[in-house]
């Protein structure tokens, strides 16, 4: 059976350990603290019986896989002390998930080359960081890929395989047959910041933000727009509640800072400032909303706004969203929705502009990473990329420079042509 190393116990290395332990690979998990192992090592355990309870597997299946899962406590114990030190071939990958911090991914990434053949490609799973800058540390960084999985892992069918500069072309492939191995949709990204969805689904979050900044809605009339309007599964601020606001900040911040702190990317004060209070979301009861009681409520209060548009900006929103087939007639709502989608559909155009990714792979990784309804380039198309293109304009002369300069050329085309 193959072998895969894993170094990080904890939420992403734990979830990860069960899915490749679930597509018959042998699994070394390895945590620098015990008490993270003992739980990733537990944690998988009854998961694996909880999936044979609902007969989803047999006992005996959830027997094997959860056997095939071995705990260890340091790099140095990895190879397996029944294989012969001739045995060079004992794992052909390692991924590592430990924390989001560069230093500490260096020290890994060197410990992995050690201890492991030299055929063995070293994957890592970081949300935001450059993978170039992380395969700095090892002799042969051509063997150095990102296979970036989304949380929960064993639940989220998508993986964003990461070619750095340095990268091998077999290493990359190896990574996406792995990912397609273990049951997921693999799409390759170029290392830039965020990747694909990292990148792209900021718009979401951040436009949701500086709306609530500027008096023009509640937290919950932002959130019920977009799953209303827009068809998301969850508004912006419940999403955000979800991750938890300091995962989502600390990716932000990452990005916005490589990104030479484009506006586009700008962190919002009224994250920072809940982050700081320790308003974390659902995980310390208080984000956004308030989870205390039997069901989420406002935790953030609600400014009176007497709201008005410019009429050439009314106009383009009410043209924006007849394109887009939005029924509701109020133009706050059009605004909320006009806003908030142009900046994702912008930035999914600008990334294939870059060719961070192909068209379809950044339509994918947007609704299997994220579970938007469409693909944001399909989305475009469909509305019309003239009717995007003016309204991208529109924003862009009423906001704050550089926003949303459009990514989208007014002479109509119809579809970003599939390929890498
Ligand atoms: N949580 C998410 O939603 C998510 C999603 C995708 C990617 N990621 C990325 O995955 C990585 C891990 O995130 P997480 O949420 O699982 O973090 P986590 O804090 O749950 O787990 C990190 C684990 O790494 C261990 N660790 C720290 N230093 C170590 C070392 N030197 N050697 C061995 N183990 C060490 C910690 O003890 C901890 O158990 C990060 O790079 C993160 O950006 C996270």
């Amino acid at each position: 059976m193959p072998t895969v190393v894993i170094i990080g116990a904890g939420t992403m290395g734990a979830g990860i350990a069960q899915v490749a332990a679930q597509a018959g690979w042998d699994v070394q998990l390895c945590d620098l603290s015990a008490d993270a192992l003992a739980r990733g090592v537990s944690g998988i355990r009854a998961q694996f019986a909880r999936l044979a309870e609902k007969g989803r597997i047999s006992t005996e299946e959830a027997e094997r896989a959860a056997a095939r899962v071995r705990a260890i406590a340091r790099l140095a114990d990895l190879a397996p002390a029944d294989r012969a030190p001739a045995d060079r071939a004992w794992a052909d990958l390692a991924i590592e998930a430990v924390i989001e911090r560069l230093d500490v991914k260096h020290a890994t990434f060197a410990a992995l080359e050690k201890a492991l053949p030299a055929h063995a490609v070293l994957a890592t799973n970081t949300s935001s960081l450059s993978v170039g800058a992380i395969a700095r540390a090892v002799r042969d960084p051509s063997r150095v890929i990102g296979m970036h999985f989304f949380n929960p892992a064993p639940l989220m069918p998508l993986v964003e395989v990461i070619a750095a500069a340095a990268s091998r072309p077999d290493a990359v492939d190896f990574g996406a047959a792995t990912a397609r191995a273990w049951g997921k949709t693999a799409v390759h990204a170029k290392d830039t910041p965020g990747f694909i969805v990292n990148r792209v689904a900021r718009g979401y979050y951040l436009e949701a933000l500086r709306l609530l900044g500027e008096h023009v809605s509640t937290v919950e009339k932002i959130d019920k727009v977009m799953k209303e309007l827009g068809g998301f599964k969850m508004g912006p601020f419940e999403l955000m509640d979800l991750v938890g606001l300091d995962v989502n900040y600390s990716v932000s911040l990452s990005v916005w800072e490589q990104m030479q702190r484009h506006p586009r990317f700008e962190p919002h004060e009224i994250q920072r400032r809940l982050v700081d209070q320790g308003c974390l979301g659902r995980k310390t009861g208080r984000g956004f909303y308030d989870y205390t009681g039997p069901s989420p409520v406002s935790a953030f209060p609600s400014v009176k706004t007497a709201f008005t548009l410019p009429p050439e900006v009314e106009q383009a929103v009410h043209n924006f969203a007849a394109a887009a087939s939005v029924t509701d007639p109020h133009t706050p709502c059009r605004y909320i929705f006009a806003r908030i989608l142009c900046a994702i559909l912008n930035e999914a155009a600008l990334a294939r502009q870059e060719g961070v990714a192909s068209a379809s792979d950044i339509d994918i990784a947007m609704k299997l990473g994220t579970n938007y309804p469409h693909g944001p380039l399909e989305w475009a198309d469909r509305i019309g990329r003239d009717e995007v293109h003016k309204m991208l304009a529109c924003l862009e002369a009423h906001t704050s420079a550089g926003r949303f300069r459009s990514a989208f050329e007014t002479t109509q085309r119809t579809h970003i042509e599939p390929g890498r």
